[in-house]
């Protein structure tokens, strides 16, 4: 019988400190008026410095194990989604291994940006079908603060940090759909965070010439994600013949309210069908998607015979969307 993955349960970690919108305008000349009109975004959760962020990411996939009520040591593979990693090697999905002594398992990163998350999703659903792993451990974990130059206002009012993760079981049923995944490598200039080489480009970018934080084309960039999530969704429902008014949830990548309203306006869906967690936690990258999910899950909206589409965009530049049943 052809095998189905199928999410058995979902974890979250945020950081306890909030930098209200106030806060940063003693770090760069914006205002409270401004980040809330042009991006939704009300506060963050930022992680303490010296912490390494593949603490959240334990604590995420700890929550994910205890409500899947899997043990560490039955997972086959851990697959870590993050495009701000402690180190560059080992992978985070070694460190987080070790932290939840899932002795067992397989550990590799996917890099996908903000669509991180559906992508490693995708993967994991693509080795339980053929068979390979029976238990997936899917955490998506970013520490963006440490890349984020806080004078740049264009910027650091945008992002946050946080964690969420989800174990993938094999199902006879669907569980997992259909999904869509995509990249257009000609804009990978839009969103770039250098590592180990800088070009003038690069550095005349960058306020005072500072290598590894975070450049990004807003409007560019804002162009596109309302695009490719339309785009994506239509394509994910008409492959499986199903339409708008079926779905019950859209969880989306949380990077600004304005993309999430224009692209749901375009697929005509509507906005309470929709979760929102941007204004609290603002942009955690590939994390957002699960912890708006797991959120949504615990206070009771998501529930079993739900479809639910989870669709991102982001970095590279890339896009992705999932269609789920919910088991
Ligand atoms: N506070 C106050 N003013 C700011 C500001 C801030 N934090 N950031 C930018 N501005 C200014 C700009 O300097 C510009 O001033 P100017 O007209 O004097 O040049 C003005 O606001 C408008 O800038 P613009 O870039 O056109 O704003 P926008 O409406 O496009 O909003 C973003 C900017 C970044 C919020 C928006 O483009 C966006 O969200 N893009 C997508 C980003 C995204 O999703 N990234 C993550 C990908 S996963």
């Amino acid at each position: 019988m052809k095998k189905h993955g199928t999410i058995i349960g979902l974890g979250y970690c945020l950081p306890e400190n909030i930098v209200h919108n106030a806060d940063l305008e003693k770090l760069v000349d914006t205002s409270d008026k401004w980040i809330r009109e042009r991006t939704g975004i009300k506060r963050r959760r930022i992680l303490e410095k010296e912490k390494p962020s593949s603490d959240m990411g334990v604590k995420a996939a700890k929550d994910a194990l205890k409500n899947s009520k899997t043990k560490a040591e039955d997972i086959d593979l851990i697959i870590v989604s993050t495009e701000s990693p402690d180190y560059l090697t080992p992978s985070m999905a070694c460190v987080i291994q070790d932290g939840i002594d899932a002795n067992n398992a397989a550990a590799f990163d996917l890099n996908a940006a903000c669509s991180g998350f559906v992508y490693a999703l995708t993967v994991s659903d693509q080795f339980i079908q053929t068979g390979m792993y029976k238990n997936i451990l899917i955490i998506a974990c970013e520490g963006l603060s440490k890349v984020v130059d806080w004078k740049d206002r264009n910027t650091c009012v945008l992002f946050g940090d946080g964690a969420g993760a989800c174990v993938m079981t094999s199902s006879d049923k669907p569980g997992i759909i259909n999904y869509d995944l995509g990249a257009d490598g000609t804009k990978h200039k839009a969103i770039t965070i250098p590592c180990t080489h800088f070009d003038e480009d690069e550095l005349f970018k960058r306020n005072n010439k500072r290598t590894q934080v975070i450049f990004m084309e807003g409007r560019e960039v804002f162009k596109f994600a309302v695009n490719a999530m339309t785009a994506s969704v239509n394509k994910l429902l008409k492959e499986v013949n199903m339409n708008i008014d079926e779905i019950d949830w859209i969880v989306p990548h949380q990077a600004n309210m304005r993309i999430i309203t224009n692209s749901i306006k375009k697929l005509n869906f509507p906005m309470e069908k929709v979760v929102i967690t941007l204004d609290e936690y603002g942009n955690t990258s590939s994390a957002s998607i699960p912890i708006a999910l797991a959120e949504s899950y615990e206070v009771g909206k998501i529930k079993s015979g739900d479809y639910v589409v989870l669709v991102g965009f982001g970095g590279g530049l890339t896009w992705a969307s999932i269609l789920i049943k919910w088991a």
